[in-house]
């Protein structure tokens, strides 16, 4: 079975993609509402509150986690992998892994593998670039985007805009007006701060992709939007070719929990295109 991870809704903008690309694939969804929005956190908080959450994930059967959260991706993944996962996975006596989202994102937006770090191909790249990044503050603060863009395209320049208030503003399930204008003016602000319009465009929350429309709609229409459901679902089913020891299961089973209360968000229903029945997990 797979899990998919987010502070709350948002993720659900990944899951939707994986599920229609993976449709025999057993599922299981966790929003951390009870903790939710992790942007303002300080990364110690973050980290502990993703490995909560991957915990609950694995209990409950998962082999496979997604992170389908930028910023538990950004801050929490590598510590996680490295200071906890090869312990717990012993622990657990089975295969188990957690994968993110960062990386299929910055293969999409620089058009080259992870691996490729050579900078010898930028001479026939053309004139500079700019890339614009809509994040949480945490996710902001963790330089990932800019650095790792930087390294594999010194040609691109990255310039990231912070939305403190955007996600809670997409859980909670604001109006389209009120998030139509918020939105405009971070827009408005990431073209000021470029003194242009960006090249390409990535929602780095996934909350945001939830209303993409309104993203599409507020950039400039030759910005290209770098969708990220894609991307993670490419690299998803990418890595399950290669690791067959991580079982996805095969009966098609949708599971939607969460540690807070089962809330009936209508913004996220409508871009989920049907009713959501998330069930409230009790703490461990
Ligand atoms: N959906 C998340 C992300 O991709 C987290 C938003 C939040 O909890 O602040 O960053």
């Amino acid at each position: 079975m797979i899990g998919v991870f987010d502070s709350g809704v948002g993720g659900l903008s990944v899951h939707r993609t994986l599920v229609e690309r993976l449709p025999q694939a057993d599922f299981i969804y966790l929003a951390d509402q009870a903790n939710t929005p992790y942007g303002g956190r300080p990364s110690d908080e973050i980290v502990a509150l993703t490995r909560a959450g991957c915990i609950r994930l694995f209990e409950e059967g998962a082999s496979l986690i997604v992170l389908a959260c930028n910023t538990a991706a950004a801050i929490a993944l590598r510590p996680l992998q490295s200071d906890w996962l090869p312990a717990y996975r012993q622990k657990l006596g089975r295969p188990i892994n957690v994968i993110g989202l960062i990386v299929p994102t910055i293969e999409a937006a620089t058009g080259l593998s992870w691996k490729d770090t050579t900078s010898s191909r930028l001479e026939t790249m053309g004139p500079k670039k700019t890339i614009g990044i809509f994040a949480t503050p945490a996710t902001v603060r963790s330089q990932v985007y800019e650095v790792e863009i930087h390294k594999r395209r010194p040609d691109i320049t990255v310039f990231q805009e912070p939305c403190p208030e955007l996600a809670h503003l997409i859980e909670t399930g604001a109006d389209h007006e009120h998030l139509r204008g918020v939105i405009e003016s971070h827009v408005k602000a990431l073209c000021a701060h470029i003194g242009d319009r960006p090249w390409e465009a990535i929602l780095g929350c996934t909350h945001y992709d939830i209303v993409s429309d309104l993203f599409a709609h507020a950039l400039p229409s030759a910005t290209k939007l770098i969708h990220q459901p894609s991307a993670t679902a490419d690299a998803l089913i990418r890595y399950l070719a290669h690791h067959a020891e991580y079982d996805s299961g095969h009966t098609g089973k949708r599971r939607f929990i969460t540690t807070g209360v089962a809330l009936q968000s209508k913004l996220a229903e409508e871009f989920w295109n049907g009713p959501l029945a998330f069930e409230t997990l009790l703490a461990a």
